[in-house]
């Protein structure tokens, strides 16, 4: 992990395991580790990219930073203060600091609500009483995402998945954010958009100086919009490394496995489905990738307990890697 004085964002040894109920008595049985000890640092202005097959925890760190869920374990600090422990009231005016971008804007936007009203409870929260200069930071706002003022007095269903994914980011934006946290935003979209979107994400970082968590299947957009990414397995970062360094020297077989199930894409838009695998409850003893690894041995019963350092800012859990 590329470490800094002061990284926007840190998490270390992040937890959450969620109980399987089993029977007529809903009896815990066992837990899935959805989350199993994740560390992770985004410097400010940047993106770190989040990547691993459906079900290994994406989604779940980031409900975890934005404390839609408590962790079991673990601590979160934003802008060098830990929110993990801080109470609701403590921590709303850190809350618009941190805003979400969600994969279907379609179900994120109240269907029954106008652009303008969906973006304006956000304006209301920057603290813009006054609502003529409301009605100017809407249009702004849509300006900003290439949506036109007239957009403001209509609903989501007028709009296209494109355009509605340009409206959630517009709401993100309203409050100001550091932060966005963006859980595959454009897998649901069609491919002819997705670089659109992208393309406007860099845009708007690069404007607002913003920082992103960026949740995706689709490594060639990953190596596209990421300067540092981490590789998820099972709740565990396996590796992490500079992008460029990631895609041109991977260690970690799981990492391997993942490059070698994209095929060369030429354009920024290309979606893998990495092998779609439930988490399971019960995993091997020692390196969770060990049953499906062709190095596996003795050395693997006990996964190194710290990422091993490869190179610089190159990181990976893997004897054999390392
Ligand atoms: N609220 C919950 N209750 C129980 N299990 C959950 C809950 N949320 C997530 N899980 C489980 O935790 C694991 C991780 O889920 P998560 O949604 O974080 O995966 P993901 O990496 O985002 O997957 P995808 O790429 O499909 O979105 C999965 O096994 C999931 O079934
Ligand atoms: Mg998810």
């Amino acid at each position: 992990m590329t470490l800094s004085a002061k990284p926007l964002l840190r998490v270390e040894g992040l937890k959450k395991y969620f109980p399987v109920r089993r029977g007529y008595l809903q009896r815990v049985g066992s837990y899935v580790r959805a989350v199993d000890g994740v560390d992770l640092t985004i410097q400010p202005h940047q993106t770190l990219g989040l990547v691993g097959e459906s079900g290994c925890g994406k989604s779940t760190v980031a409900r975890l930073i934005l404390r839609l869920l408590n962790p079991d374990d673990g601590t979160v600090q934003f802008d060098g203060r830990e929110i993990t422990a801080l109470t609701e009231r403590a921590f709303k005016p850190l809350r618009k600091q941190i805003q979400m971008i969600f994969q279907d804007p379609y179900s994120s936007l109240n269907p029954r609500m106008t652009v303008a009203q969906s973006i304006s409870d956000g304006v209301r929260m920057a603290g813009i009483k006054n609502k003529s200069d409301q009605r100017k930071r809407i249009r702004q706002l849509l300006d900003m995402v290439g949506m036109p003022a007239a957009s403001a007095g209509r609903y989501p269903h007028e709009f296209s998945g494109g355009q509605r994914q340009r409206v959630g980011i517009a709401r993100a934006l309203s409050v100001s954010p550091k932060l966005v946290l963006c859980d595959e935003p454009i897998s649901a979209l069609d491919v002819s958009i997705q670089a659109q979107i992208i393309n406007l994400l860099k845009d708007l970082q690069a404007e607002l100086g913003l920082s992103y968590l960026f949740i995706s299947h689709d490594l060639n957009v990953v190596s596209y919009i990421c300067d540092y990414v981490c590789v998820m397995y099972r709740g565990r970062i396996v590796e992490s490394a500079p992008a460029t360094v990631l895609f041109d020297k991977p260690c970690h077989p799981y990492t391997l496995n993942l490059l070698a199930a994209v095929p060369e894409a030429t354009e920024v838009g290309w979606s893998p489905q990495v092998g779609a695998e439930l988490q399971r409850a019960v995993l091997p003893d020692g390196c969770a990738f060990g049953d499906q690894c062709p190095d596996y041995g003795d050395d693997c019963k006990h996964e190194p307990a710290d990422m091993v350092k490869v190179g610089d800012g190159h990181y990976v859990r893997c004897w054999n890697a390392a």
